[in-house]
């Protein structure tokens, strides 16, 4: 199976349109994609070559999403970063042409629409990552409704909202990738993980449904499913966290499942595999083993 996923595409009009925002310095005019082809078995064609290519990381002001954009920045990309608080990343932005800083709240539809009409107006994206993410333990005998709510904010409906804007000009150019941060919270139900849990579940079954119909159009899609990282997300954890590794360990474990053309991007393995293994038991066995191992 031979199926090009990145088309050498031209670079697309930057003419201005004063509907759309002035966005900082990355040029589209170096962004290029190389035609590259996926090998039998691999779910979509391996990114390897960086160099010029234009990543949009969604919810990259901290931890992962930031170690992911300064990985890719060091690997060649044009990257462009968005969350709602700039520190981490504007005196970067400033030093360096290739990155752009540009403000977003994934839970505005209006500001994620005017940024992604913004940035396709300077020219096409060959990758998004969503990143954004917002975690805080609950347990359902002290449900808290507005914390549920936003978490789903965060984690699923701003990621919706990032893809509607953005997969049309993919698929109008049958190319691009777009990547999701998801979780092994997400695999099956946990304790502590009522308002977390479910929006990474949901997330890892719209991008499955998402690589089936984008698998004949050319745009690549993949779920980053992460163990345990340090970062400002999992600070709050009570509890020593197994197999915990730093947001640079995670951000090369992602360049390397995109290089491999990987769909299900997950690590470390030493934590994962008893996951996924924990994944095939039937409830009877699940529960009590959930119970003893976490002692919740
Ligand atoms: N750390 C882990 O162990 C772990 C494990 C599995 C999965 N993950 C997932 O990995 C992703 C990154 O998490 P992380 O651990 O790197 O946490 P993090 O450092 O807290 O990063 C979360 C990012 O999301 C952004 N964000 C939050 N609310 C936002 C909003 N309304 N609009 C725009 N951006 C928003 C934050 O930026 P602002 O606050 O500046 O907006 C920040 O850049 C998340 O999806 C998380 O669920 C993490």
């Amino acid at each position: 199976m031979t199926t090009p996923l990145m088309g050498t595409h031209a670079v697309a009009s930057s003419a201005a349109d004063p509907a759309i925002p002035k966005v900082g310095p990355v040029s589209a005019g170096a962004s290029y994609a190389q035609v590259e082809t996926r090998r039998w078995g691999q779910l979509n064609a391996p990114m390897t070559q960086w160099q010029g290519r234009r990543v949009w990381l969604v919810g990259a002001s901290t931890g992962i999403g930031l170690a992911c954009a300064q990985a890719l920045r060091a690997a060649g990309a044009l990257v462009v970063v968005s969350a709602r608080h700039p520190q981490s990343v504007q005196d970067w932005a400033a030093q360096d042409k290739g990155v752009q800083w540009l403000e977003m709240d994934v839970s505005d539809p209006l500001q994620v629409q005017a940024s992604a009409r913004a940035l396709l107006a300077q020219g096409p994206l060959d990758m998004v990552v969503y990143a954004a993410g917002y975690y805080r333990a609950q347990r359902a005998t002290a449900m808290n409704l507005d914390e549920m709510l936003q978490h789903a904010t965060v984690n699923y409906q701003g990621a919706l909202q990032v893809i509607h804007a953005v997969l049309p000009s993919m698929l109008s150019r049958q190319s691009g990738h777009i990547s999701v941060l998801s979780s092994v919270a997400g695999w099956r139900g946990l304790p502590n993980g009522l308002a977390y849990g479910p929006t990474k579940a949901a997330l890892t079954h719209l991008a499955e449904t998402l690589y089936i119909d984008m698998q004949d159009h050319g745009v690549g899609v993949s779920v980053v499913n992460p163990g345990f990282v340090a970062t400002p997300l999992t600070a709050q954890n009570q509890f020593t966290m197994p197999a915990l590794i730093s947001p640079e360990q995670a951000a090369r474990e992602m360049l390397k499942g995109w290089a491999r053309g990987e769909f299900d991007i997950h690590f470390p393995k030493r934590f994962t595999f008893w996951l996924k293994l924990l994944r095939l038991l039937p409830y009877r066995l699940y529960f009590p083993l959930v119970r003893k191992f976490t002692g919740l």
